[in-house]
């Protein structure tokens, strides 16, 4: 891996391996999403415990500080709404220029697979695969699945985590589902978890999160289950304790109630 690879990718990652990336991507094609009306208010409590943001430029412009920021991964996909007739039809939408005068960390692109546009979103993926690499800047496939979340099992997962790597991802971002075990063998680059809507339960969250770094996923990026509960801040520092210090499903619950009470 040349050195300016290895050095990006090592920002993302901690040295232990294991990585918290915050997503607050979802006003590309969300618009004001509840809880990120205003982004910069909603990260600043969050950031000491999270490794990367997931972004947009235009909010990282608008809402995020250059100066000591933590490392940025770049959402260069969309062109579609959820009041659009199909979410899968992305494009490419920033220029290996402006990422480069961005100075970010990685760039972050879906792809649709099965659904009418998924050509186009591999081809979205492999031409900036193409233009990153000869910057030595890592591509993140996000393995987006529409409105269709009954699609999230280990078959169909673990067949998008494959073709991305395959297209030249240097990390994977999918759903967990159950076996996922599967999904990550099959995959030979980094599989990141998202979270998906928020989940009826705090456990819920520390579990599906403990059991898919079990089988082999390096960490998360996971946004609406941190901003959109009630103690984001103590929701992130008990998935930080999961993550990175091997905490248990239980241990982080206890964390979570214990911290949600002192804030
Ligand atoms: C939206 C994204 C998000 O980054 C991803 O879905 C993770 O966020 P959440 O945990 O809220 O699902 O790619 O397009």
């Amino acid at each position: 891996m040349d050195w300016g690879m290895e050095n990006r990718m090592s920002q993302l990652i901690r040295p232990d391996g294991h990585c918290f990336f915050l997503p607050i991507d979802h006003g590309y094609f969300q618009g004001p999403t509840s809880s990120l009306e205003k982004p910069g208010k909603t990260i600043e409590p969050l950031l000491p415990f999270c490794d990367a943001l997931f972004v947009t430029r235009g909010v990282l412009r608008s809402a995020v500080k250059p100066a000591g920021s933590k490392p940025i991964i770049l959402r260069v996909s969309g062109g579609t709404s959820i009041v659009g007739k199909d979410l899968a039809n992305e494009a490419i939408t920033t220029s290996i220029e402006e990422i480069i005068r961005l100075n970010v960390s990685a760039v972050g692109v879906s792809i649709f697979v099965g659904s009418d546009y998924e050509h186009e979103s591999l081809l979205n993926l492999a031409d900036l695969v193409n233009h990153c690499e000869d910057y030595g800047i890592p591509v993140m496939a996000v393995t987006a699945v529409g409105k269709e979340l009954e699609k999230r099992d280990a078959k169909y997962l673990g067949l998008c985590c494959r073709i991305a790597a395959e297209l030249g991802a240097r990390v994977v971002k999918t759903y967990w589902c159950e076996d996922f075990d599967q999904v990550t063998t099959g995959c030979p680059v980094p599989v990141v978890m998202a979270g998906g809507p928020k989940c009826e339960t705090e456990l819920e969250v520390f579990e599906f999160v403990h059991d898919g770094m079990q089988k082999g996923a390096i960490g998360v990026n996971l946004g609406r289950n941190v901003w959109q509960n009630p103690h984001p801040v103590a929701m992130a520092k008990a998935l930080h304790s999961v993550i990175h210090e091997n905490y248990t499903a239980r241990e982080a619950f206890e964390l979570f109630n214990n911290e949600k009470n002192d804030l």
